[in-house]
């Protein structure tokens, strides 16, 4: 990833994408067909199977797109980077809009959207409050928004605090910031902390899930990848209570 930069406009850091190839180096050559393939079961359990107008909000180059396309009259792909949104161009063509921006200034208007969706992007954010009055504002009273949030309290976590092998206490609701910061901005949230951000700006939590929850290596070469996609699909809904995969999904409706 290229060095973050400040702009005027907004002073927290962005997670510059321009010039990384993210789908080749994060996705393509890395082993990560699990971990792909569990956003898309919960995409599809939790998207309207209709959306008159949608947006994908750091969306990067698309990947997910053929999830949405099918089920949207019209879909905008949003991101900060343009060498993301060039190689979606180049992927989808016509059948995608693109417009770059910043989360913190979005540039669309109030109630322009019925559905939205941000996926693996929280964790470079560092004002969730902020991201989430945005993401509220663009949305029609009764709009779906589907939201990713990179979970501070994962169940690896918990037991490197509890044998002392981390300071970082994920039962702590405070934002952590796992790196260093000026590097690469990576933040993790607790569940309960989101929660509260999402219920204060006025979405009602509809459905939450709980995703990646067999991202380990160990696992992944011990089981084959439709092993454990199909334990995935199962443990989704049933695990959401307990929130300690590294991915919580929710399901948001703007009241
Ligand atoms: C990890 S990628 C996720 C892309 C896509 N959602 C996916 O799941 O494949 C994070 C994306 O967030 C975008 N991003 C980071 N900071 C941003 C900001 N301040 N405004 C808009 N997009 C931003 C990056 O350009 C990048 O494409």
């Amino acid at each position: 990833m290229a060095k973050n930069k400040k702009t005027t406009k907004t002073p927290e850091v962005i997670s510059d994408y321009n010039g990384y190839d993210y789908k080749k180096i994060f996705w393509e050559d890395a082993d990560r067909e699990y971990e792909d393939r569990a956003d898309r079961l919960a995409i599809r359990k939790l998207l309207p199977e209709h959306m008159k107008n949608f947006v994908d909000i750091a969306g990067g180059y698309g990947r997910l797109a053929d999830e949405y396309l099918p089920r949207a009259d019209k879909a905008t792909l949003f991101d900060y980077s343009k060498t993301e949104l060039k190689q979606a161009k180049e992927i989808y063509g016509d059948r995608l809009h693109t417009k770059a921006g910043d989360i913190y200034d979005l540039p669309f208007k109030d109630g322009e959207f019925s559905a939205l969706m941000m996926v693996r992007a929280t964790h470079h954010f560092k004002d969730m409050k902020k991201v989430t009055k945005e993401l509220y504002r663009i949305l029609e009273p009764g709009g779906v928004a589907v939201i990713e949030v990179a979970n501070k309290k994962t169940l690896p976590r918990m037991i490197r605090y509890l044998t002392g092998r981390t300071k970082i206490n994920p039962f702590d609701r405070s934002i952590a910031n796992l790196t260093d910061i000026s590097k690469n901005g990576f933040y993790n949230y607790h569940p309960k902390y989101m929660e509260d951000i999402f219920r204060k700006q006025g979405f009602e939590i509809d459905r939450v899930l709980s995703v990646s929850n067999f991202r380990n290596q160990h696992l992944k070469n011990a089981f084959k990848t439709n092993t454990l996609v199909r334990l995935e699909n199962g443990a989704q809904s049933i695990l959401a209570p307990v929130r300690f995969a590294p991915s919580i999904y929710y399901r948001l409706i703007k009241k």
